[in-house]
């Protein structure tokens, strides 16, 4: 398999600043509903600190429940402008902004309770940097939830999203970025995984550094179908 491409953070602060004015009104619209349920995975209590990473134009900010603290962070100053006026707008006085890389985030180790990647692992250079990043910067019991389009493990569909992939990144994201590699590396445990439709392109993966059981997890939405390999998901679910 030739190497594969992935974004540059230089590229991606200058394209997400033009994307910035269209952004709802184009790729905002297809996702707005998943957003909404990758949110309600986080499941946090009141009083609970969430990092939302590449938080874009906000489009997840009014979805957090009000009693936590939402930190934002982004590095395109154009998306952070259209988040800033969303919690103006919304009087969303728990949720703030920062603008910054994810691949170095300004964040002490275990600065939050629960962190969310919606449509960003497959923007940054290092998708499993960032996870690792997220581990150390989350706290033992919280939850990582990322919200991407993963590579199918159909080998057709797979190969046209490889064969696509120098047309994505020019538009801004990876088109052929396997679930596995992100979590290389990773001691992250896969809580459980779905998709909210059969044929949706996208995926919510629910990740914790510990492989505990909620009870509530039982309740968690069925995968209807996956880029993940069965011994990827936790025995609790199973
Ligand atoms: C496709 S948008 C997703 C925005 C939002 N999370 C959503 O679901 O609508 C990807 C976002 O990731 C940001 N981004 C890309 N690379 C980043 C990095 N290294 N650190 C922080 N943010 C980054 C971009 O600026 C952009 O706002």
């Amino acid at each position: 398999m030739p190497k594969k491409l992935n974004m540059k953070e230089r590229y991606s602060a200058k394209l997400y600043d033009l994307w910035a004015s269209f952004y709802d009104h184009t790729f905002g619209q297809l996702v707005h509903s998943r957003q909404k349920h990758a949110v309600k995975q986080i499941r946090p209590k009141p009083g609970e600190f969430i990092l939302d990473i590449g938080v874009g134009t906000g489009m997840t900010l009014p979805h957090y429940p009000k009693n936590c603290t939402v930190v934002g962070m982004d590095l395109s100053g154009g998306m952070l402008e259209k988040a800033a006026e969303k919690i103006q707008e919304n009087n969303l006085t728990h949720c703030s902004l920062v603008q910054g890389d994810a691949m170095f985030p300004p964040f002490a180790p275990q600065s939050f309770d629960h962190i969310i990647i919606t449509h960003t692992i497959s923007v940054v250079s290092e998708p499993a940097k960032l996870l690792r990043w997220a581990e150390t910067l989350i706290k033992p019991t919280g939850r990582i939830v990322i919200l991407n389009h993963f590579q199918s493990a159909n080998p057709f569909i797979g190969w046209w999203e490889h064969i696509l992939n120098p047309f994505f990144l020019k538009i801004g994201w990876r088109s052929d970025l396997p679930l596995d590699e992100c979590l290389e590396d990773s001691k992250l445990h896969t809580l459980y995984h779905y998709k909210i439709s059969l044929f949706d392109f996208w995926q919510i993966v629910v990740l914790s550094p510990t492989n505990r059981h909620d009870p509530e997890d039982e309740h968690a939405p069925q995968s209807q179908s996956s880029a993940l390999s069965d011994s990827q998901i936790s025995p609790s679910i199973n």
